[in-house]
């Protein structure tokens, strides 16, 4: 069957240097539409330059990278800028709430040069903050709030505007297992609802618990449960999902 739908993010040969570092080299990697999948590895093996090419923040020093089919080397910074504020949410280890602001605003904010009035901004707001668990914490500020729930307000700031894609770069690196797996358990529930998520983690666990697992090392991608022969060189039980080929 070769009803492919077209890539979110597809990565060809994408390398990159700083001075003389390689922090990545020759990543090729497809997501497709409504996958979950974890990018795994030991500390500085490229994960977070690999996630940061994929969402535009960075551009790559080789290779191409494809924004839902847009060859972003052809882009502006403006034009790129415009495809991330309407494609990509982004998730990070520290939460970068601003203190003494409420939930609410926080969120809201997040809205600031959509041109949207203010009661509208909070109203969308309420809505992604209900939607992440925390109807009941819409005023509260960052030093109110514990580790997860702050995540969860960050969260909520990324998929404010329905983003297609969220990359998460250690969403759980702050936080206690308890609260991690609350995290990682509302990255399902975007899943499910259609979102494609990217999720960086350094807990094996975690990696392995989710549909599909990429597993990053001394600047290159050495294992992907998704390509065809990887099941065999897998050292953990890998949970397959169509292969790379989504049927959604
Ligand atoms: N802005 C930068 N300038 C110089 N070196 C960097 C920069 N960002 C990352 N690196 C280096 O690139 C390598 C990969 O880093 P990174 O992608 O952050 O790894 P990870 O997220 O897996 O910990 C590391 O050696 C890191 O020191
Ligand atoms: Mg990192």
């Amino acid at each position: 069957m070769t009803v492919s739908p077209r890539p979110v993010v597809e990565l060809s040969g994408v390398g990159k240097r700083y001075g003389e570092v390689t922090a990545l080299s020759g990543a090729d990697l497809t997501v497709h539409r409504g996958e979950l999948l974890a990018v795994v590895g030991p500390s500085g093996s490229g994960k977070s330059t690999m996630l940061n090419i994929m969402g535009t923040l960075d551009r790559p020093t080789t290779g191409t990278v494809r924004i839902g089919g847009h060859d972003v080397a052809g882009l502006t910074d403006r034009e790129l800028s415009a495809l991330r504020a309407s494609t990509i949410g982004f998730v990070f280890q520290q939460f970068h709430l601003a203190p003494g602001v409420p939930a609410l605003d926080s969120v809201a904010d997040g809205l600031l040069y959509g041109g949207l009035p203010r009661a509208e901004r909070r109203r969308l707001a309420e809505r992604a903050l209900r939607r992440v668990g925390l109807g009941h914490r819409l005023y509260h500020q960052p030093h109110q709030l514990s580790g997860g729930e702050k995540q969860r307000v960050a969260i909520a700031r990324a998929v404010l505007g329905d983003p297609p894609l969220l990359l998460a770069d250690e969403p759980t690196g702050a936080l206690d297992s308890r609260s991690g797996a609350v995290v990682i358990e509302l990255l399902y529930e975007l899943h499910r609802a259609g979102t494609t998520v990217v999720v960086i983690t350094h807990d094996r666990d975690i990696a392995a618990s989710l549909p599909r697992e990429v597993r990053v090392r001394d600047g290159r991608i050495e294992h992907d449960s998704a390509l065809p022969g990887a099941g065999a060189a897998a050292s953990a039980p890998v949970p397959v999902l169509a292969a790379g080929e989504g049927t959604r």
